[in-house]
Order: C-alpha cells, then structure tokens, then sequence
C-alpha cells in the first residue's frame, strides 16, 4: 500500500505561503465537511475507525503528526508536516492519528457529512468487511 499524497500549490511571495483549496478542482470531490484537530494531548491515538464510503484528505497545517494506514493487508505509517501536503485517504483504511507536536493542526476535509452509521469503529468488524481473517 501507497499513500496517496496531494501536494497542492504554494502561491508564495516575500510574504509568506498560501494554498488554495477548490473542491471537484484541485479537492477530487464536493467538499461537504471540513473539521480539524488542535490542542491534541501527548501520547493520544486519535481516529482508530474506517469509514464505509468517506473520502477524506487530511492536512497537517501546522506542527506534524503521523497517520497510520491498515487495509487490512498491511499496515503503513506516515509523517504529515507540510501544510501544502494532502493525504487523500478514501474508504475501507483503517487509520490512526498520534504524536502530535505541540501545536500541531490536523484539518480533514470530507466528502460527506458527519454519519457515525459510516463509521466502522471495531477492528475486527472492519476486518470482516474488507473480507479478511484475522
Ligand atoms: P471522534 O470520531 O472520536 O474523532 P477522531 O476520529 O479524531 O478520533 O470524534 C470526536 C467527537 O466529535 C465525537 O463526539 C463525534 C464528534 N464529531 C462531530 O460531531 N462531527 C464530525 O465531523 C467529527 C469528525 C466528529
């Protein structure tokens, strides 16, 4: 398994950075949602959930974190800090949020709104919905 990264354009001058997000453009889908994470405590695990049909992109806007990617077959782990850096994450990936820096901003845009019946929150659930054994 590959992350899927979007590395979306930084219209930079002597001021600083911008980038600019444009859904079915630049976002590969409508934007219904869009939340984020701050003030995260340390040594927290965040997410431990899939979704059946949510396509999200996680960016990490400020500070850093690490999401961890299972679909069942194998497990990836991944740094999120460039604010310019998407990681798309569509249905069917169980993932997990940690090590949070201080400070760190984790903004999630979503194609759907909030429906906890989306959610697979039991690994083992998850398991037998991608079809795999334990
Ligand atoms: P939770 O699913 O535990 O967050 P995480 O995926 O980061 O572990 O969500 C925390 C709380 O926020 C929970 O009560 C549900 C609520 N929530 C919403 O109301 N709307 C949302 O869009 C999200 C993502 C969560």
């Amino acid at each position: 398994m590959k992350p899927v990264y979007i590395d979306f354009q930084e219209h930079g001058d002597w001021r600083g950075q911008l980038v600019a997000l444009e859904e079915n453009k630049n976002i590969p889908f409508a934007v219904k949602r869009v939340y984020f994470m701050y003030d995260t405590k340390e040594g927290v695990v965040r997410g431990k959930h899939a979704h059946r049909q949510l396509q999200q992109i996680l960016f990490c806007v400020a500070g850093a974190c690490t999401i961890s990617l299972d679909d069942g077959k194998e497990k990836i782990a991944v740094r999120l800090e460039q604010p310019y850096r998407g990681l798309l994450i569509g249905p069917g990936i169980w993932r997990e949020m940690y090590d949070f820096t201080p400070g760190a901003v984790l903004m999630v845009l979503a194609s759907e709104y909030y429906d906890e019946s989306d959610y697979i929150r039991d690994y083992d659930v998850f398991l037998d919905s991608i079809g795999e054994e334990k």
